[in-house]
Parts: structure tokens; C-alpha cells; sequence
């Protein structure tokens, strides 16, 4: 460095104190940014802890005051509901059942917290009993399009139970374009879409599968799940979503795609980008900070913080309402 620029070039200036750091801050986490996972269910009297997600619990309808209340006395504004129905079948029928468990759940919510946003996770692995993300045809494929058809009944009948945004999660070739259709038809012309657009065929959601008591029986996700190793493939499923009238992007799992996150939100600035912490991600900070090995506060806050640096709007995560408090502290 010569010596004519060394005084002038001092970044230390801008670090002396914590006002003068949060002045100049680039990204604020705030509890506005998450949104909190709920598993429900059925049953009465239902709050069994998950083993692999500490902290977390399946929990029945009538069992929801508590945990709605402490959820919105943090500040927390969003839900994302998961149904553990009483019977899985072939087709994950409960999934599209007026009675189903989420469609059950959500009035109940809705009177509890009315100002709670709720978003529906729509996808068949929870209420099939094979596990996987749809309709099986004899030989273990996949079937697209028959899945699209359920796929319609089930956003449909969240709609009507008066959830406030619809997230596809199964990665099914135009599903947002038949979801949109189905939807607009119904009358639910207001409801936004949050497009799980880039959902990763990974290791990482090992945890949450304790927690919605379903695995795939056989096989694994790999025929519509996105390659791990592809990045430039993330923007293709962006623009498809976005063409088929997709609101909102998701990208998941969040932490080891933080390139992902970045590149999405270059590519489609305009997009509200959420990212998913998936219960992998979380499953593991929780063991290190079990162990006494890291500072879970400071660590988890450090990588929702990353998360959003990287680009995402708004970040769901099984830590929100530990980290509600945090940033409240
Ligand atoms: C599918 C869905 C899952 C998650 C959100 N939506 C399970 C899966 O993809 O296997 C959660 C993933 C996680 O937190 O690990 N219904
Ligand atoms: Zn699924």
C-alpha cells in the first residue's frame, strides 16, 4: 500500500461501535422475515415432541391454542402447516378431503390468530402410504399429469378451509399452471402461489420425515427433485414457474444453497424469494449446540442472516420462534 492512500483507506472507522455498525448494516433479520413450520396431528391431546427436531412437536387441533399464542406473543406472522392424517392411502386422500387434517386445522387457526398469514404445503407424501410426492402407477413411476389432477382438488379444498397462500411442493411438471387454473376457476382468484421452484433431491430433509411419520417405502425423489450437482437448471425451473404464474420462488433446501439463493435473486429481482432451512439443517446446529460445540444463538442467527444476504425475502425455518426471541433480546 503506498503511503499517500494508507490514512485515507481505514474500514475500521465504520466498525468502531455497535450503533455505528448497525447504521451501515446491509441485512436486518427480523421476525417478519419467517415463517414458522406446524406439524398437526391427528387425534386429541396430541404434543409429541419429534425426536430428530428438538424443540419441535406433532400436535393436535384442540391441542393448537397454546402453541398459536405463543407464536403470535413473539411476533412471528406466518405459518406453514404439515398434516399427519389418521390413515394414508394410496392416493393421500386426506390430502384433498374437505375433512382433511389441515383443512380441519385452518379454520381453527384462523379464529385463534385471525391475523396469522397461513400457507399450505401441497403435496401427497405426508397422506400416501408408498411415501411419495403423488400418483404411483404400477411400475414406481411418477404419474405427472394424474397427479396435477389431485393436485388441483387439494389446493382447491385448502382454499376453501381459508388458507392464505398455496405452496406447491412436489416439483410435478406444471403444477402451478394447473394449480393457478384451478384455483382461478374456484373463485380463488387472490390466493398467491409460493412455487417451491427449485427443490433439491436431497439428503437434507432426513429429520422432517420423524416428524410427518412418512419416508418413501421404495425408491427416492431423484425422477423430480432437482440434481444437487445443477445450478444453471435452477433458473429454467425459475422461468417455467414464474411463465406458468408462480407469485413467490422458493428455493430448498437454504443453507448449503446459498448459491442458488444468490442466483435467483439476480436472475429474478422482482420475485419475492423464499428460503427453506430445511430439518436437516436444523436437526445439525441443534446437535453441535447439544453438544456444547457451538453457540447456537449466535450461530443460528449468523446463517438466517446469511440467507438473506444471499437474497431470500423471507426464510422458513424450525428456528423461528427461538430466534424471535433472540433478536428481541
Ligand atoms: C413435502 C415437503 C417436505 C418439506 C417441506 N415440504 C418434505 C420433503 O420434501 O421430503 C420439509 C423438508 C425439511 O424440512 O426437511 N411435503
Ligand atoms: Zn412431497
Amino acid at each position: 500500500m503506498t503511503a499517500g492512500l494508507y490514512p485515507a483507506t481505514r474500514l475500521r472507522r465504520l466498525r468502531r461501535t455497535k450503533a455505528l455498525r448497525d447504521l451501515i448494516s446491509e441485512t436486518r433479520l427480523s421476525v417478519k422475515d419467517f415463517i414458522m413450520p406446524i406439524f398437526i396431528k391427528h387425534g386429541e391431546g396430541v404434543k409429541n415432541p419429534i425426536a430428530s427436531m428438538p424443540g419441535l412437536f406433532q400436535i393436535s387441533i384442540d391441542n393448537l391454542e397454546d402453541e398459536i399464542k405463543t407464536i403470535t406473543a413473539l411476533g412471528i406472522t406466518n405459518v406453514l402447516l404439515f398434516g399427519i392424517p389418521a390413515e394414508k392411502d394410496a392416493l393421500g386422500k386426506d390430502s384433498y378431503s374437505e375433512n382433511g387434517i389441515v383443512q380441519s386445522a385452518i379454520p381453527v387457526i384462523k379464529k385463534l390468530a385471525p391475523d396469522l398469514l397461513i400457507t399450505s404445503d401441497i403435496c401427497f407424501c405426508e397422506y400416501t402410504d408408498h411415501g411419495h410426492c403423488g400418483v404411483m402407477l404400477e411400475n414406481g413411476d411418477l404419474h405427472n399429469d394424474k397427479t396435477l389432477e389431485l393436485l388441483v382438488k387439494q389446493a382447491v379444498s385448502h382454499a376453501k378451509a381459508g388458507t392464505d397462500i398455496i405452496a406447491p411442493s412436489g416439483m410435478m411438471d406444471g403444477m402451478v399452471h394447473a394449480i393457478r387454473q384451478g384455483l382461478d376457476q374456484a373463485g380463488f382468484t387472490h390466493l398467491p402461489i409460493l412455487s417451491y421452484a427449485v427443490k433439491y433431491s436431497s439428503s437434507l430433509y432426513g429429520p422432517f420425515r420423524l416428524a410427518a411419520e412418512g419416508a418413501p417405502k421404495f425408491g427416492d425423489r431423484s425422477t423430480h427433485l432437482m440434481d444437487i450437482a445443477n445450478s444453471n437448471e435452477a433458473l429454467r425451473e425459475c422461468a417455467l414457474d414464474i411463465a406458468e404464474g408462480a407469485d413467490m420462488l422458493m428455493v430448498k433446501p437454504a443453507h448449503a444453497y446459498l448459491d442458488i439463493i444468490s442466483r435467483v435473486k439476480q436472475a429474478y429481482p422482482a420475485l419475492p424469494l423464499g428460503a427453506y432451512h430445511t430439518s436437516a439443517e436444523f436437526a445439525m446446529i441443534k446437535a453441535a449446540a447439544q453438544n456444547g460445540w457451538i453457540n447456537e444463538k449466535n450461530v443460528t442467527l449468523e446463517i438466517l442472516t446469511a440467507m438473506k444476504r444471499a437474497g431470500a425475502d423471507f426464510i422458513v425455518t424450525y428456528s423461528a420462534k427461538e430466534a424471535a426471541g433472540w433478536l428481541r433480546e
